[in-house]
C-alpha cells in the first residue's frame, strides 16, 4: 500500500507437493496449508480489495501436480473420463520415447507410466504431466476453476508457459501451437472476458508480432504478454541459462527495448515490464553492482524500466535492492531445476565450482530467499525455519530500514509509481532512443508537444550524455 502499487500477483499458493516452488497443482480449488486456509485467502482478497489492490493469482494450465486426482484417473487406463485429460503415447516398437524432447528440468520430457503402460509428456519435471488442450472436457474443467477464483474477487492472471497449450507432439510442435490463440479466445469467452481483469501470458519466445496477437484489444485474448527477449542477454546466444554472459551488452539491451516500445503502439497490443521474477537473478546484482554502487543501480534500474510505455512489475524486495545470496553448496539450494542442473553438470565432467558460480549468479533461488523485512531474526520473515536461508546481508537490506531512509531504493520506486499516476506522457506518450554513448541508456517520451528526457548511466564508470538529437 505504501509503495502505491494496485496489483499483487502471487506465485501459487494452492495445494501442491511443491516439486516445482507450487507450480505443480493437486488442487486448484483449495490453498496449501503451509499458506493457510481457503478462508485466509478470501480474507487477504478482502482486505488487498479495501487498499484498492487487486489479487492475480498463477494460472498455471499447461500441467498439474502428478498427485491431481485427474492425473490419477487418468494413468488407470483408456476408457474413464479423464483418460484423455493428458498426453498419452505408447513407446515406439523398440520400447523407447514417442520423440526426442527433453525436459526443461533435465532428461526426457516423456516418463514410461507402468499402470497405463504409456509414456505422458511433461515438459517439466515428471511430477508435471502436461495437460491436453485438445479434450474440450479439460478445456472446461480449467474455466470452471478460473471463475471459481473470479468469483471469489480476484483481480486477475498470470498464465504459467501460456505459449504452450497448443503443443502437438505428433508434430514436433511444442510452442506456439496453430490452435493456441483459438483457445484463448474460448478461455475469454468462457471465464475473464466477461469481467475487467488483468491478465498477463508467460510466453517466452514471443516476438512483437505475437505480442500484438495476444494483446491486441480487438482480438479479446489477454491484457498484455511477458516477453523475455531482453532477458536472453544474460546468457550466451544459443546457449543454455548456465553459460550466463559476464557483462551486460547494453547497445543489445537499447536495440531490444526499443524495438518493443515503438511496436507494441496503444490499441494494437501491450508491454509489461519488468527486470525480475521468481525465475530470474537479482538485477542489482547480475547486470548492476550490488557492493559499491547497489543503490545507485537499484534506482538506475528501476528508473530506467518505469519510465517506459507498458505496465511494470516489481518482484518482491526488488524495491529494496536485494541482491543475489552467496549460494556455497548444493545444499543450500531448493530449486528443481538448479538441483537437477547441478547432477547433470557434475557428472559430465564441469567442476563443482563451475556450477556452483552459475547458480550464485542465474540460479533461481537467488530470487526465492526470504523477504527482508527487519535487521533481526530470519529477517522477521518467520518465526520458525524458513524454506531457504535469508541472505546474510538482511542486516543492512530490509524494510525497515528503507522506510526510515529517505535515500533507499524504497522511495525512488514509491516516486515512479505516484508519478506513473499523476502523469500521462508516461502512458501514452511516445517513445524514441537517443543515440548515445555504448553505456548510456537514453530515451525521450514526447506527449502532447512536451518532451520527456530520461538518461541512465549503465556502467560503474562516469560517463557523458550529449544529446544529439
Ligand atoms: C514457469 C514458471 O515461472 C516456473 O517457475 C516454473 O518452473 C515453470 N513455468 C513450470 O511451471
Amino acid at each position: 500500500e505504501k509503495l502505491g502499487v494496485d496489483g499483487l500477483w502471487l506465485s501459487p499458493v494452492y495445494l501442491s507437493p511443491q516439486v516445482d516452488n507450487g507450480y505443480d497443482i493437486t488442487d486448484y480449488r483449495v490453498i496449501d496449508t503451509m499458506f493457510g486456509s481457503n478462508e485466509d485467502m478470501y480474507r487477504l482478497i478482502e482486505a488487498a480489495h479495501d487498499k484498492n489492490i487487486k489479487i492475480i493469482m498463477d494460472f498455471v494450465a499447461n500441467h498439474t501436480s502428478d498427485q491431481c486426482v485427474w492425473f490419477q484417473e487418468s494413468r488407470k487406463g483408456t476408457d474413464n473420463f479423464f483418460s484423455d485429460f493428458y498426453i498419452w503415447q505408447d513407446a515406439k516398437p523398440d520400447g523407447s520415447e514417442p520423440n526426442n524432447w527433453g525436459s526443461s528440468f533435465g532428461g526426457s520430457a516423456w516418463t514410461w507410466d507402468e499402470k497405463r503402460e504409456q509414456y505422458y509428456l511433461h515438459y517439466y519435471a515428471a511430477e508435471q504431466p502436461d495437460l491436453n488442450w485438445e479434450n474440450p472436457q479439460l478445456r472446461q474443467k480449467v474455466y470452471d476453476m478460473m471463475n471459481f477464483w473470479i468469483d471469489k474477487g480476484i483481480g486477475g492472471f498470470r498464465m504459467d508457459v501460456i505459449d504452450m497449450i497448443g503443443k502437438i507432439p505428433d508434430q514436433l510442435i511444442d510452442t506456439n501451437g496453430p490452435k493456441l490463440h483459438d483457445y484463448i479466445k474460448e478461455m475469454n469467452k468462457a471465464s475473464f472476458g466477461k469481467h475487467d481483469l488483468l491478465t498477463v501470458g508467460e510466453t517466452w519466445g514471443a516476438t512483437p508480432e505475437i505480442a500484438k496477437q495476444y494483446s491486441n484489444p480487438d482480438n479479446q485474448e489477454l491484457s498484455m504478454v511477458f516477453q523475455f527477449e531482453h532477458i536472453g542477454l544474460q546468457h550466451k546466444p544459443d546457449s543454455p541459462k548456465w553459460e550466463y554472459e559476464k557483462e551486460l551488452d547494453v547497445t543489445a539491451l537499447k536495440a531490444i527495448f526499443n524495438k518493443w516500445q515503438t511496436e507494441l503502439e496503444l490499441g494494437q497490443g501491450w508491454n509489461s515490464l519488468f527486470w525480475n521474477n521468481h525465475d530470474l537473478p537479482r538485477i542489482v546484482s547480475n547486470w548492476g553492482n550490488d557492493g559499491k554502487y547497489r543503490l545507485k543501480s537499484a534506482k538506475t534500474f528501476a528508473i530506467l524500466l518505469h519510465l517506459m510505455k507498458g505496465t511494470p512489475y516489481i518482484y518482491q524486495g526488488e524495491e529494496l535492492g536485494m541482491t543475489n545470496y552467496p549460494f556455497e553448496s548444493i545444499e543450500e539450494v531448493n530449486d528443481i531445476e538448479s538441483r537437477n542442473m547441478f547432477a547433470e553438470r557434475l557428472a559430465a565432467g564441469h567442476s563443482e565450482n563451475e556450477i556452483m558460480d552459475s547458480i550464485r549468479r542465474v540460479g533461481r533461488d537467488n530470487a526465492r530467499t526470504p523477504m527482508q523485512w527487519t535487521a533481526g531474526e530470519n529477517a522477521g520473515f518467520t518465526d520458525g525455519k524458513p524454506w531457504l536461508a535469508v541472505n546474510p546481508n538482511h542486516e543492512e537490506i530490509n524494510a525497515d530500514q528503507a522506510m526510515s531512509d529517505p535515500d533507499s531504493v524504497f522511495y525512488t520506486y514509491q516516486k515512479l509509481i505516484e508519478l506513473r499516476k499523476q502523469h500521462d506522457w508516461v502512458i501514452y506518450g511516445d517513445f524514441k532512443l537517443i543515440d548515445s554513448e555504448d553505456d548510456v541508456f537514453a530515451y525521450l517520451r514526447t506527449y502532447q508537444g512536451k518532451k520527456y528526457l530520461v538518461v541512465a548511466n549503465l556502467s560503474d564508470e562516469e560517463n557523458q550524455f550529449k544529446n544529439r538529437q
